[in-house]
């Protein structure tokens, strides 16, 4: 059993082959935390790591006493006041206004295997053996609730997800004001602290710093994870890099407001807190109901960060994406938003169509613009029924129109929005989440609607049902383009407003949810302006995400090497769109377009029926391609090789699960004039195995045959045609280039 407990030091002790975790129950009854890190052998007692002080201005609690003091000591679920005055995992307010609380050891529980977090995500098991479960509870006798965390140790991963259950016994009640879904004060201040920050069309780009006294984070008060920032954390030290060295990641498994803050004290502690965003929350719960806060997850690497970030592809691709698309290879798509925008009838999308499937396309994607009178952004959201001047035939006439070509068929749908040029708003204007009585603000022209009511969320249940029941639909993507402004739930009371906000995103889950049990075949895709809600929540039910509003390949780059910290290759959607690229203006050539897409699920968007025939037939050949390589990208162990964010250059890879292939991609930006040698090293290869190397596409050249040693210690040459690797004449580069190779074992 990966959890101990020592009854004679009060001590928990979770280990698995990698990692440890350890928690003591404090003298005072609270639960105090010691150890995270690299597994230590088990012993009684590591009662020793527990750094007690004598510091004559701190707060003592038991008198005559002065060393044991919250104000220094390592907690795993600190409360505000009583010493410690750092900021806490969690705050509330009994029915006379005190916050003071103080919750002691009262029970616990462990288990084999972990139990899902009602009505929102969380990575799961698939049998009791897979991991461990210790539920610690503890417990305020005077206001008689309960706190019970919750720690799931994987077996085989470097894994412990956390989260905190409040269950309410006091007559008078309680109100919730912060409830943080864990926290991890470790030892130290000796690390560099990563975000993955950006805006629209520039999305989870790497951003590091030391950690500095005070408070540092990241957070989303827009009602989605946002664009601006993604809901994880790392720690790492400073000499580690992408394959040595420790690195903790700390992901939350939310898509609504979140807080993610590391806080180093004075002492050199160094607090981490993840969970939903206090602002604007406040859940006041009545004798005998409880309030559950989404799951956070902690990933341990000694590795470096491709170790933790290898983590996290396989816990959430595995263990946290679902249904029958999890592990199937995704199909090659094209969609025809960059083709179109709004701009289509019938047959403009039929005659895409029938290009895309003479170029081995499987799936036809129609995006925004088939429903309710919908031709700009200003119209139509929540009419959830087709514009029959485009599409005589509906949907469903469309869809089995596509289906008979011989591609599946998908659709767009943006559920939780609304125009006022709409059916449902002219019906229903208080279903709008805003303070009615005041101006609020649009964006794109949209409003968001009150999914907190649960009627607002039958009403679109019905109306997306009635589609999906009457055409073979196969996809969905699911955008969501706004972020919340004036959030006031109409018609409910003073006291449940601070509930909205998480109710919200409640009500999307619980969407998702429904609609995925009715339709289990159906594959999601989640949007939101391209990477607005690219969350594990969001995994947990489509397990692919359109990455980023930005297609442009060199862009891409940087995002899908940011996104690929924690998020695994199958969720990243990746299309090869237009040259000039309509968001940045850039042009680059089909082969870099696709090089960079092909590490994603890949697809097109883009008006096939005007290119010219070369171009096609290069399409067909990248499809192809891509249908033989994608189980390796998408299924593979993926390494980062060079960091677009330092290099003029970058690179990655793929290893396929068995070992036998590896693709890497090398991007260059700007050709540099009389350019310097350059050398990618590979990784995850056998030291021992020869592998046989050759180039794709631009040159399609066979480099003959290398030791597994040779290429990632002596690394791949890959500067010019005049050294190296040759391949790919010098005329032929330039700006923006890229190469792709194949290594296959021989
Ligand atoms: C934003 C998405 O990210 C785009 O791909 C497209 O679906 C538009 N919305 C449609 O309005």
């Amino acid at each position: 059993m990966p959890i101990l407990f020592h009854e004679k030091s009060q001590e928990f002790h979770l280990y698995n082959k990698d990692i440890s975790y350890i928690i003591k129950i404090l003298r005072n009854g609270q639960a105090g935390h010691v150890y995270y890190g690299k597994r230590l052998a088990d012993r009684e007692d590591f009662g020793y790591l527990v750094e007690y002080a004598r510091r004559d201005m701190a707060p003592y609690p038991f008198e005559g006493e002065s060393k044991f003091s919250l104000e220094h000591l390592r907690q795993e679920y600190p409360a505000f006041g009583s010493g410690d005055t750092r900021y806490p995992a969690f705050e509330m307010e009994r029915e006379d206004g005190s916050r003071v609380v103080d919750f002691k050891y009262k029970s616990h529980r462990i288990f084999g295997g972990k139990k899902a977090l009602e009505g929102l995500p969380a990575t799961y098991v698939e049998s009791e053996d897979e991991a461990d479960t210790l539920e610690l509870v503890l417990e305020d006798e005077l206001i008689h609730t309960e706190l019970i965390l919750s720690y799931t140790i994987y077996k085989d991963l470097p894994v412990i997800t956390r989260n905190t259950r409040f269950v309410c016994e006091h007559p008078e009640g309680i109100a919730l004001l912060n409830c943080m879904s864990g926290c991890l004060d470790l030892p130290d201040k000796e690390y560099e602290m990563t975000e993955l920050a950006g805006s629209w069309i520039r999305e989870r780009h790497v951003c590091s710093r030391e950690l500095a006294y005070g408070i540092q984070g990241v957070y989303s008060m827009r009602g989605c994870s946002s664009h601006q920032f993604n809901p994880f954390l790392m720690l790492k030290r400073k000499n580690a890099d992408e394959s040595r060295g420790e690195a903790i990641g700390f992901s939350l498994v939310y898509s609504g407001d979140f807080l993610a803050q590391v806080e180093v004290d004075n002492y050199d502690v160094t607090r981490v807190v993840l969970g939903i965003h206090p602002n604007e929350f406040r859940w006041e719960l009545k004798a005998g109901e409880s309030f559950q806060t989404p799951e956070m997850v902690m990933v341990y690497s000694d590795q470096g960060i491709n170790g933790m970030s290898q983590t996290f592809h396989k816990l959430y691709r595995t263990r946290l994406a679902r249904g029958k698309w999890r592990d199937k290879e995704r199909p090659i798509l094209i969609n025809n938003w960059e083709a179109t925008y709004f701009d289509f009838n019938e047959e403009k999308i039929l005659e895409l169509a029938g290009k895309a499937k003479e170029l081995g396309i499987e799936l036809f994607v129609l995006d925004d613009g088939w429903f309710g009178k919908r031709n700009l952004d200003n119209c139509s959201l929540g009419d959830w029924y087709p514009n029959l001047e485009k599409l005589p035939e509906g949907i469903t006439g469309l869809a089995k129109k596509v289906e008979s070509l011989g591609l599946k068929f998908g659709l767009w749908f943006e559920p939780e929005m609304t125009n006022k040029d709409s059916d449902l708003f002219r019906a229903h204007p208080d279903w709008l989440l805003a303070d009615l009585r005041r101006n609020y603000c649009h964006s794109r022209n949209q409003y968001v609607l009150d999914f907190s009511r649960p009627e607002v969320v039958d009403y679109i249940y019905e109306q997306m049902r009635k589609i999906l029941r009457e055409a073979p639909v196969s996809y969905i993507k699911w955008d969501m383009n706004r972020a919340f402004s004036e959030v006031f739930s109409n018609g409910r009371g003073r006291s449940d407003q601070g509930k909205v906000r998480h109710k919200y995103i409640l009500g999307v889950y619980g969407l998702y949810e429904r609609l995925i049990r009715e339709f289990p075949d159906i594959l999601f895709e989640s949007c939101a302006s391209g990477g607005a809600r690219f969350d594990p929540g969001m995994l947990y039910y489509a397990p692919q995400a359109w990455t980023s509003d930005n297609t442009d390949a060199v862009d891409r780059i940087k995002i899908q090497y940011g996104t690929s910290y924690v998020y695994p290759v199958s969720s990243m959607g990746s299309h090869v769109s237009a040259s000039p690229n309509h968001q940045v203006r850039r042009s680059t050539s089909l082969d870099t377009r696709a090089n960079v897409a092909y590490f994603g699920t890949f697809g097109y968007e883009l008006d096939i029926t005007k290119l010219p025939e070369e171009e096609l037939e290069a399409m067909k050949k990248q499809i192809a391609f891509m249908k033989e390589k994608r189980g390796t990208i998408q299924k593979g162990v993926f390494y980062r090789l060079k960091s677009p964010f330092e290099n003029n250059s970058s690179a990655w890879m793929a290893v396929s699960e068995d070992g036998k292939e590896a693709l890497m991609a090398y991007f260059r930006i700007m050709e540099p004039a009389n350019g310097k040698f350059e050398r990618i090293y590979l990784k995850g290869l056998d030291p021992a195995a020869k592998y046989h190397v050759q180039e794709t596409f631009g040159a399609e050249m066979d480099y003959g045959v290398f030791g597994g040693d040779e290429l990632m210690y002596a690394g791949m040459s890959v500067s010019d045609s005049s050294s190296g690797l040759a391949g790919v004449a010098w005329e032929q580069q330039g700006d923006n280039f890229s190469r792709l190779f194949c290594i296959r074992k021989v």
